[in-house]
């Protein structure tokens, strides 16, 4: 069932942003991570997108310097709202974690695997005090659920 009418008008932007190794999703790790490519998932994302009326823009990188840069980008490309994953970056990064605190819209931190049932140095994210909130442990569909949140946060 569609339904999405043809003329369905995006009104919000939502920036989404893979951290490092998360290119290899399908073939990395699979047990942990899913057999879902980066592709599929941002596939789905944009499918997604659509039903809800939110254009999603999508990006991955290995660099930090570079999802630093694109989040600093954000301020100025009029987006709404943020999901991201920052990988090994969650539990190193104060970086990434400056650069989103100055951010003033809804940002999602998501994660395939539960973090919280992993090794020690999992267990503690840089990232989570300066999002709106964490969703863990639900795979790719955990990208979906932060979609369906910034639509809710955002119709108003
Ligand atoms: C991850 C969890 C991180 O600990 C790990 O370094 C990743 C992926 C996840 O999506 O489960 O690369 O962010």
């Amino acid at each position: 069932m569609n339904s999405t009418p043809s003329n369905n008008k995006c009104l919000s932007k939502v920036i989404v942003m893979h951290g490092p190794n998360l290119n290899l999703l399908g073939k990395r790790e699979p047990s942990i991570y899913g057999t879902k490519t980066l592709r599929e998932i941002d596939q789905d994302l944009a499918l997604d997108g659509e039903r809800l009326g939110i254009e999603v823009i999508c990006f991955q990188s290995n660099s930090e310097a570079e999802i630093i840069d694109l989040i600093h980008k954000t301020i100025n490309e009029d987006a709404q709202g943020i999901i991201i994953n920052p990988a090994a970056f969650t539990h190193t990064s104060i970086a990434i974690r400056d650069a989103l605190a100055m951010i003033e819209i809804p940002k999602v931190e998501v994660h395939l695997s539960n973090i919280f049932s992993r090794e020690e140095f999992r267990k503690k994210s840089l990232i989570s005090p300066v999002v709106t909130g964490t969703i863990s442990g639900f795979g790719a569909y955990g990208y979906t659920m932060a979609l369906m949140f910034l639509a809710d946060r955002l119709k108003g």
